[in-house]
């Protein structure tokens, strides 16, 4: 199946210059989602995974049913007062400005093999967060996992040393 024909591109959006990858096409379609996940859940499988970890939003739409299906369990980590107990919280820098997430503290054990899944990878920031958050905990990121990679933006120099795979690339 032909997954990037699913992805609805949407240009201008949220502003101008931007080429907008809209993966809500890929997941209404109930084939090319099961494709989907399926396909991930194929280059991660002999990971010995014990745990999937994924950012909101967009995250939870495919960490989710990966961890389901690898029959482990998933983690969220939310942008910052959305977590309920107690959270190890990493800050980091955007273009203008910084952008927080947070993690359960107690969510991750040390030495839990850990695999991070978000839709797209553009310039790394978001992921790199949460593979330092996982790091803190104790434990070890085995694979990073997303649905598309804008190549353009050199985000996997940011993930350099990690495992990371990605189902369909653009430039931009
Ligand atoms: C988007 C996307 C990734 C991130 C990629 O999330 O879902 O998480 O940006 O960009 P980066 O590699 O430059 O960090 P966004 O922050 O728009 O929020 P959402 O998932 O809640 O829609
Ligand atoms: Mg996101």
């Amino acid at each position: 199946m032909d997954i990037k024909q699913k992805i609805r591109v949407i240009e201008g959006f949220p502003k101008e210059g931007i080429s907008f990858k809209d993966i809500t096409t890929l997941l209404s379609d109930g084939e090319a989602f099961k494709y989907t996940i399926d396909s991930m859940v194929e280059q991660v499988k002999d990971k010995k995974i014990d745990v999937v970890v994924g950012p909101e939003a967009r995250g939870f739409l495919l960490g989710a049913p990966i961890a389901y299906s690898l029959g482990v369990g998933f983690v969220p980590v939310r942008k910052p007062g959305k977590l309920p107990s107690d959270t190890l919280r990493y800050t980091y820098n955007l273009e203008y400005g910084t952008d927080s997430l947070e993690i359960h503290k107690d969510s991750i054990k040390p030495g839990q093999r850990v695999l991070v899944v978000d839709d797209l990878l553009a310039t790394g920031g978001t992921i790199s967060a949460v593979a330092k958050l996982v790091q803190q905990l104790g434990g070890e990121v085995v694979g990073i996992s997303f649905v598309v990679e804008l190549t353009g933006l050199n985000g996997r120099e940011k993930l350099e040393g990690f495992d990371v795979n990605s189902l369909v690339k653009y430039e931009f």
